[in-house]
């Protein structure tokens, strides 16, 4: 793919689709801003080179009615702080108001258009809002991988109207994701964990297609247990899975593939922080009973299946980390994740709760590649083609 090395930048005003998505209190303060933080690289360097630089970008699923909770206005002082720079803002993303914005914009200087999805031609991909927005710039920049999964007008049908390159988040994504999934060194171990079988399926699939061992977790491992005749209790369970969650199992056995399941559970009697625990092996979960995490045995497993591998991708949590009794299955993964990686692994991490309890751990530094994407990074790890890559110029 072309990126904005290949590009010359003097003096042109770039349109760049970034992903600044990112999580509100109910004070609209920003709890977690990375999205943000992971563009630094893309944007000074605009900057550095000579452009202008027009940022683009959705927050939330905003209906035609504007709600106010999701204007870019909110994101516009952090944007300051971290590109330490005064950051303009246009009230709309096309139109007078936005045409004026772009047109005044200077060289070294940057302007935060509103939310893209105020306009419901931003989904549809409509060709006139698409033409409407390469109007505002010289050449449109893609660092937006979070959204490469959606077929949009500011990521795929700009390109119809200006080349498109990759920034150098997207850059990044797009190898350590696609090149790992292309050539991984082996071993290569995915830890899939997750409440929902249902969620996963594709990527429990296609893992099974390229990974040497498979550990599954997380509440979806109940399916994959009672599926095979074992007692769940009250446990996550998705009955409509079990042919599927079987299905899966035999093609890991086809292939020769380890799957790695909970030998022993941390089980509550109710679900919630106060709740009485107790430590079983997974085929003695009583009947009233639920599983919240996994267990020690099952946390030394998991550690053993890593130790040695060249290649990890972690997505989904082991257990409900947000309650700290329940925290050890994931947070022992991550430990074994980031040990790996101190000994010669590539590892990618993906998925928010994986990443949250990651931050809990203070290992975050020590894994190869945080993924940026929700849904994106899921569905490359499926296989899938992205459009938002493959609407990207290629060398
Ligand atoms: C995300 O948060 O995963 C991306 O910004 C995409 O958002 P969407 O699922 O609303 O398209």
């Amino acid at each position: 793919k072309k990126t904005i090395k290949d590009v010359d930048l003097k003096g042109k005003k770039v349109f760049c689709r970034v992903d600044y998505n990112v999580p509100f209190d109910e004070n609209m303060n920003i709890t977690n801003d990375t999205r943000i933080q992971a563009t630094v690289p893309t944007v000074t360097y605009l900057l550095e080179q000579g452009a202008a630089v027009i940022l683009a970008c959705h927050i939330g699923r905003p209906s035609e009615a504007r709600e106010d909770k999701f204007s870019t206005k909110h994101i516009l002082k952090r944007l300051s702080e971290v590109f330490k720079q005064d950051v303009k803002w246009a009230p709309d993303c096309v139109g007078p108001e936005a045409e004026k914005a772009a047109a005044d914009l200077k060289p070294g200087e940057i302007l935060l258009l509103e939310n893209l999805r105020y306009h419901k031609e931003e989904k549809k991909n409509d060709p006139e809002f698409a033409k409407q927005l390469a109007a505002l710039a010289d050449i449109a920049v893609n660092d937006a991988f979070g959204v490469s999964h959606r077929a949009h007008a500011a990521n795929v049908g700009i390109t119809q109207y200006l080349e498109s390159v990759a920034g150098f988040l997207m850059e990044k994504e797009i190898n350590f994701i696609g090149k790992t999934l292309e050539a991984p060194q082996r071993p290569f171990v995915a830890i899939i964990g997750g409440a929902k079988v249902s969620d996963k399926i594709g990527v429990i699939s296609n893992m099974i297609d390229k990974v040497d061992t498979i550990i599954i977790g997380g509440g979806m491992a109940h399916t994959f247990d009672a599926a095979q005749g074992l007692p769940i209790g009250k446990s996550l369970c998705e009955k409509d899975k079990f042919e599927e969650a079987l299905a899966q199992l035999d093609k890991a056995k086809e292939k020769g593939v380890k799957v790695v399941l909970p030998v022993d559970l941390t089980i509550a009697d109710k679900f919630g922080a106060d709740a009485n625990t107790q430590i079983v092996d997974v085929d003695k979960v009583p009947e009233d009973w639920e599983a919240l995490d996994s267990g020690p045995k099952t946390s030394a497993l998991y550690s053993e299946a890593l130790a040695g591998a060249k290649t990890v991708i972690w997505n989904g949590p082991m257990g409900v980390f947000e309650f700290d009794a329940f925290a050890k299955g994931t947070l022992a993964v991550a430990k074994a994740v980031a040990e790996a990686t101190k000994n010669g692994a590539t590892s990618i991490v993906g998925g928010g709760d994986s990443i949250a309890a990651l931050k809990k751990t203070g290992l975050a530094d020590q894994i190869s590649h945080i993924s940026t994407g929700g849904g994106a990074t899921l569905e490359f790890l499926e296989g899938k083609v992205l459009p938002g890559i493959a609407a990207i110029a290629d060398k």
